[in-house]
């Protein structure tokens, strides 16, 4: 089974859990995209709040309505994708760059559902981490994280700078909180297990859904 094969399971399953009524954050990436068609097939009268101008475009493109998040203070459940997950359910986001909005979407939420293909899954996480970084005095920030690249010419949704951190992880909590001491970082793409709620995998032909027990 290809990998888009996987995404599809995950993004179709993950849609089922949307019911009527609910506020739903939509994630951003390849795996939201079959998250969203899914539910322009089922359109369970949901109101959903998007991650991403990206995400936004699609599903208006699909008919699914979004709202501004500015006027919502919690969500029901939040759908996105991740770039890789550890066994502890540590993950990594932001190759999208769209990671500090879709960090505080899942942090705003009741339930977080993590959708993904079977390759996600690492016995320990790796560089790159993605940071999003203000601009004003983005050569110390750099240096200050070095190693740490900036993407040429692509920034978040809010403008931010987007940046790579290449170095080595260690203890993931520790590197957590070096990057959020770091004067210059908006966000970066650690989440923790507290954040997430379920994992939502497409492995081979079936859907394997795994609780993880990040609830609030
Ligand atoms: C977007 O900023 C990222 O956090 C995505 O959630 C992540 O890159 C997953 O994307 P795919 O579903 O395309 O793999």
């Amino acid at each position: 089974m290809s990998r888009e094969e996987e995404k599809r399971l995950a993004g179709e399953a993950a849609a089922e859990l949307v019911e009527a009524g609910m506020r739903v954050g939509l994630g951003t990436g390849s795996t939201v995209s079959y998250l969203l068609r899914a539910l322009a097939r089922r359109r369970p009268n949901a109101v959903y709040v998007a991650s991403s101008p990206r995400t936004e475009h699609e599903a208006r493109a699909l008919g699914l309505a979004t709202e501004k998040f500015e006027n919502i203070d919690e969500l029901d459940l939040a759908i996105d994708g991740a770039d890789q997950i550890s066994p502890e359910g540590w993950l990594v986001k932001g190759a999208g760059g769209a990671h500090t909005r879709e960090k505080i979407i899942a942090a705003a939420s009741r339930r977080f559902v993590v959708i993904v293909d079977s390759s996600k899954f690492v016995d320990v996480l790796h560089s790159p981490v993605p940071v999003e970084l203000q601009s004003f005095g983005i050569k110390t920030t750099l240096r200050q994280l070095a190693p740490t690249e900036l993407r040429e010419g692509d920034t978040s949704p809010d403008g931010g700078l987007l940046a790579d951190y290449l170095g080595p992880i260690g203890v993931y909590q520790e590197l957590a909180q070096w990057l959020c001491a770091t004067p210059g970082v908006v966000e970066h793409g650690l989440f923790p297990p507290s954040l997430v709620t379920e994992i939502v995998s497409g492995t081979g032909k079936t859907v394997v859904r795994t609780m993880t027990g990040g609830t609030r």
